[in-house]
C-alpha cells in the first residue's frame, strides 16, 4: 500500500485504516507460524471485523458501497500479502536455525573405529607355521576326537604302557553315545512302522550293552602326535609337515588348561639324522625367539621317538645367568622331540630300512608365554580385552 492509498484510507474509512495498522503490526510481531496463523484468523477469518465490514456493504448507501468495497478489498489483499511474506520469512528462519543445529564440521577427525585382531594364540600358531612353511613344510590337520589307536597304540604306546597314565585323558563314553543313537533310531522307526520297530529297538539295545566293554576307545586327543600317523598313512615319504591344533588333558592350573594348543612337526625322508633335527630346531628357535638365542638338547624319553630329547633355550629373562623363572638353571624347556621310532613305520606301511625321520611337538601357549612374558596361562582364555589388546 503506498502513501497515497494510506492517506485515502485514513480519511475515507478510519476504522478500516486502524484495522489495517493493527493487523500489519500483529503480523510482523508473530514469532512463529502458529502465532501467525492465529493472527490471520483474527484479522482475515470469517468472524473478523474486516469480514463484518465487507458483509455489511449491501446495507450501505449506493454512493458508499463502491468506496467501502474497494477499500475493504484493498485492506484484505494487503493483509493477506503481509501474512504470506511473514510466513515465508519464518520458514526461512526456522530452516536456517535447523541447518545451523545440524551442521557437521567435515574437517573434524573421525570417531576412531576399534579394529580387532587375531588372538595371541592364533598369531603364535601362524608365526610358527610361517617359519616352517619357509623351510618347505606343509600344514596338516587331524581330528580332535581321536581313537585310542591313533593317539596311543600306533604311536608305540600299547595298552599297558605307563606313559598312558601321564596323559590325563578325557575318554568318550561311546557306549552311551551308541545307546543314544540307538534310541533315536528306534524312536524314528517306531513312528514310521509301528509294531515292527519293537524288534529293532530290542536289537539296538543289545548292541549298546555289548559295546559297553569298549568304552575306552574314543578320546579327545591328548597331543597332536596322532596327526603323524594319519599323515604317514595317507602319503609316502618324503614327509615334511607341521600340524597345529587343539589338544585336551584333565589338567587345570596356572600353567595348564584342559584345552590347549600344540604344533607337531614330522619329517620322514632318506638319510635324516639327529643333526637335521638339531639344525632345524635351532633355525626355528632363532627365527622365533631371536637371532642370539642359544639352544640345547637333553636326553629324554617319549614312546614314539628313539632317541628322544627335550629342547631348552637360553632363559629369556636372565640370558643364561640363572634366575627364578629358569629355576637358576639358565635354561627354559620349550619342546619335546626325537628320531621317529622305526616301530611307527610298521603301523603305516613304511620300510624302516629305507627311511629315517624326526618329530617334535611344542605347546603353543608355552611358546607365547615365554616370548611375551605372560605369567598365567589362564589369561589366554579369560577373554579380557585389556589383556588381549596388548598383542
Ligand atoms: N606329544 C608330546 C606331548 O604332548 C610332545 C612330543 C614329544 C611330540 C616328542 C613329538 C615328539 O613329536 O617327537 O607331550
Amino acid at each position: 500500500m503506498n502513501d497515497a492509498q494510506v492517506r485515502e484510507l485514513q480519511s475515507l474509512h478510519p476504522e478500516l485504516a486502524s484495522l489495517f495498522f493493527q493487523g500489519a503490526g500483529a503480523v510482523s510481531d508473530a514469532a512463529d507460524e502458529a502465532a501467525l496463523e492465529e493472527v490471520r484468523v483474527r484479522f482475515l477469518g470469517r468472524k473478523s471485523a474486516l469480514t463484518q465490514i465487507l458483509r455489511a456493504i449491501p446495507s450501505l448507501s449506493p454512493e458508499q458501497r463502491p468506496v467501502v468495497g474497494r477499500l475493504g478489498n484493498l485492506v484484505r489483499a494487503e493483509l493477506e500479502r503481509l501474512v504470506e511474506a511473514r510466513r515465508a520469512e519464518l520458514r526461512r528462519a526456522s530452516l536456517s536455525e535447523r541447518l545451523a543445529g545440524e551442521r557437521v564440521d567435515v574437517t573434524l577427525p573421525g570417531e576412531p573405529f576399534p579394529l580387532g585382531h587375531q588372538h595371541l594364540i592364533s598369531q603364535t600358531i601362524e608365526e610358527v607355521e610361517d617359519i616352517f612353511i619357509g623351510l618347505g613344510y606343509r600344514v596338516a590337520e587331524g581330528p580332535e576326537v581321536e581313537t585310542d589307536y591313533y593317539n596311543f597304540t600306533a604311536l608305540n604306546t600299547p595298552d599297558d604302557h605307563p606313559a598312558r597314565s601321564l596323559h590325563d585323558t578325557f575318554w568318550i563314553d561311546t557306549a552311551s553315545l551308541r545307546w543314544r543313537a540307538a534310541q533315536d533310531v528306534s524312536g524314528a522307526a517306531e513312528a514310521a512302522a509301528g509294531g515292527v520297530a519293537k524288534t529293532a529297538a530290542g536289537g539296538a539295545a543289545k548292541t549298546a550293552a555289548g559295546d559297553a566293554a569298549e568304552v575306552h576307545e574314543v578320546l579327545l586327543r591328548t597331543h597332536t602326535s596322532p596327526v603323524q600317523i594319519r599323515t604317514m598313512e595317507s602319503q609316502s615319504p618324503p614327509v615334511y609337515v607341521i600340524c597345529p591344533g587343539k589338544a585336551y588333558r584333565r589338567d587345570s592350573d596356572a600353567t595348564h588348561t584342559p584345552m590347549f594348543h600344540q604344533v607337531e612337526g614330522l619329517v620322514v625322508d632318506e638319510g635324516i639324522t639327529l643333526a637335521d633335527l638339531k639344525g632345524t630346531l635351532h633355525y626355528f628357535v632363532r627365527e622365533f625367539f631371536g637371532r642370539e638365542r642359544a639352544m640345547r638338547l637333553r636326553p629324554h624319553y617319549f614312546p614314539f621317538t628313539e632317541p628322544s630329547v627335550e629342547v631348552d633355550i637360553e632363559c629369556l629373562l636372565c640370558g643364561g645367568e640363572g634366575c627364578r623363572s629358569c629355576k637358576y638353571s639358565g635354561w627354559l624347556e620349550i619342546l619335546g622331540a626325537g628320531m621317529v621310532d622305526p616301530n611307527l613305520y610298521g603301523f603305516v606301511g613304511y620300510d624302516p630300512d629305507n627311511v629315517q625321520g624326526f618329530a617334535f611337538g611344542m605347546g603353543v601357549e608355552r611358546m607365547a608365554m615365554l616370548k611375551h612374558g605372560v605369567p598365567d596361562l589362564r589369561a589366554f582364555y579369560d577373554n579380557d580385552v585389556r589383556f588381549l589388546e596388548q598383542f
